[in-house]
């Protein structure tokens, strides 16, 4: 862990993004404690996406102040890990998955230079982890959906993160995908590390996240998940009457 372990994972102040002029957040702030995994809940076109890109300074329309871990993100920008979206490949991109895994192994390595043998291992392992050993040396266009969000997700693990951002990692994923990627998200809680997850769907928000953020147009809502995934927020949030906490399956908040 950084120095910093009493400061917030992520602290932001009067994050403002826009879109030429579609204003999508303007004046947001929020913390995310260590150690929760937080689900990033809210309609189409809320803003989840921008709120993740803007917090990372990835949007050149955003102003705000943006602390990770304690710190700004170029001080602690590798031990953040970010999983974007989606991932659109041409299946003919001379890539394999062993190649994409060790992208994380450190932010230096570029395309050219020659990992070391201590990274392979590293980037073996992180696949063995996402039950995908066997196809380390696919070309990654060859892959379905599920298996190429599990290859990100080993090229974040190699990275040993203590906080890993995730743009809907469940879209376009087979079932088995998803359990895997949910035991990988639980053994990272399980170590401390903080998880940031847009997620779409509704059912699995309480099983997956102890934390809650309601996103439409800004942050409506932030806490842990019995205090705001509430049929009452929901139905704010989604302007549809909802199954919040008090009806929730039995298993609880807990991710
Ligand atoms: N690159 C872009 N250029 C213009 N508008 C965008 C762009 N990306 C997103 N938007 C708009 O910003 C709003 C929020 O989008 P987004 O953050 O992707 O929402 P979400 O992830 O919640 O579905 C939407 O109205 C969307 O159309
Ligand atoms: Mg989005």
């Amino acid at each position: 862990m950084t120095q910093n372990t009493l400061q917030p994972a992520v602290r932001v102040r009067d994050l403002t993004a826009a879109y030429r002029h579609d204003t999508v957040l303007d004046g947001v702030s929020f913390d995310v404690p260590r150690g929760v995994v937080l689900g990033v809940v809210g309609p189409n076109g809320a803003g989840k996406s921008t709120l993740l890109k803007a917090s990372l300074g990835l949007l050149p329309e955003s102003s705000g102040h943006v602390e990770f871990l304690g710190s700004p993100l170029d001080a602690v920008r590798s031990k953040v890990a970010y999983m974007p979206q989606s991932l659109t490949l041409d299946p003919t991109f001379p890539v394999t998955v062993l190649d994409v895994v060790l992208m994380g192994t450190y932010p230096g390595l570029g395309w050219v230079k020659r990992p070391r043998k201590a990274h392979k291992q590293q980037a073996r392992e992180a696949l063995e982890l996402v039950e995908l050993g066997d196809l380390a040396g696919r070309p990654i266009g060859q892959l379905s959906g599920g298996q190429r969000q599990r290859v990100l997700l080993a090229r974040a693990l190699v990275q040993e993160p203590e906080l890993l951002i995730m743009d809907e990692p469940f879209q376009g994923v087979d079932a088995a995908s998803e359990r895997n990627i949910v035991s990988v998200l639980k053994s990272l809680k399980a170590r401390g590390v903080t998880v940031v997850l847009v997620h779409h769907d509704l059912m699995t928000v309480l099983d997956y996240c102890d934390w809650v953020a309601l996103v439409n147009r800004g942050i409506q809502a932030i806490g842990p998940a019995e205090n705001t995934f509430t049929a009452g927020n929901l139905e704010r949030v989604f302007g549809i009457p909802h199954l919040g906490a008090g009806h929730a399956p039995a298993g609880g908040a807990a991710a």
